[in-house]
């Protein structure tokens, strides 16, 4: 909830030892083993749901390898990662050190749980000049962006930098996409670059998508709850920046080749992403 007196700053949950969260769940998903008896339990009950979710979130990561590599080709050297959630190896600093051994990474989450796990990583396997943590709501948007560009400590403003939201924007609540976008579209320097993936029902065959509903019930029931939106919904969100080819397109056709494919082609569409850039004036 807003913190008063300031409407676009949002107050931070502390830790709940009650019920699964997303980014420990996703965790579990993605083969890691940084998760609770209970994220166990629920990533359970949804890959019985809709058994290729782990291969979403596979495809996911490879789309934001392929991100990174692009964006650093383009001459981006830092690199903010908003809901970074907890440490999946390669993590995104470790994606960006592939490709460019001098890339600045900025974690931020809200889950204080990812957040402390994402410091030990980054203290085990990082660069303490180049890589850094920040506990915050991505939705305080220019709240963040002072304390991360606060004497060039995290990001350089006057730089150009690769925004991240990789599987976080449908776990937004509806009606704070659009403004929190807006901001940071603003606020980031022109030559800039936004990643971005969202989940999707367009084109996808009905039976897929009542198993997508019921998977959205079920994040919905431990208070979680998904949005899911159309391509030009989505698009929409990206409006005021120039879409990298193939622009909104499926996670799946982004990342062609190679690497494994989804099991079924009928999830294709339900994984979109995007490149989108802040062209220079
Ligand atoms: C499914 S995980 C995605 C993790 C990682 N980005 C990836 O692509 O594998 C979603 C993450 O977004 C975080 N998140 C959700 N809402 C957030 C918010 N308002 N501010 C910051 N992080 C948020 C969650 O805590 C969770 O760690």
């Amino acid at each position: 909830m807003p913190i008063s007196g300031d409407p676009h700053a949002y107050r931070l949950p502390t830790i709940d030892l009650e019920r699964p969260h997303t980014s420990r769940i996703s965790n579990r998903l993605l083969g890691g083993d940084l998760h609770w008896a209970i994220d166990r339990h629920f990533a359970d009950r949804a890959t019985a749901i809709l058994p290729e979710l782990p291969d979403l979130l596979r495809l996911n990561r490879r789309f934001l390898a392929l991100a990174i590599k692009f964006c650093a080709d383009r001459g981006i050297e830092q690199f903010l990662d908003l809901g970074c959630g907890t440490p999946i190896r390669p993590m995104t600093h470790e994606l960006v050190d592939n490709v460019l051994p001098t890339g600045r990474c900025t974690y931020v989450d809200i889950d204080p749980v990812a957040i402390a796990h994402t410091q030990l990583a980054v203290e085990e396997h990082g660069a303490p000049n180049r890589h850094d943590v920040l506990h915050a709501d991505l939705r305080s948007s220019s709240r963040l962006w002072q304390t991360i560009t606060h004497d060039d400590r995290l990001i350089n403003p006057h730089q150009p930098v690769a925004i991240i939201f990789s599987d976080v924007l449908h776990f937004l609540p509806p009606g704070t996409n659009e403004r929190t976008l807006a901001t940071y579209t603003d606020l980031m320097p022109p030559g800039s670059y936004l990643i971005a993936t969202h989940l999707s029902t367009d084109g996808v065959p009905a039976e897929v998508v009542n198993r997508l509903l019921d998977l959205r019930a079920l994040y919905g029931s431990i208070g979680q709850p998904v949005t899911i939106r159309s391509t030009s919904e989505f698009t929409e969100l990206l409006s005021d920046l120039q879409l990298v080819a193939p622009g909104v397109a499926s996670a799946a056709r982004w990342c062609v080749s190679p690497g494994p494919a989804l099991a079924s082609n009928a999830l294709d569409k339900t994984w979109l992403a995007a490149i989108a850039h802040k062209p220079c004036r």
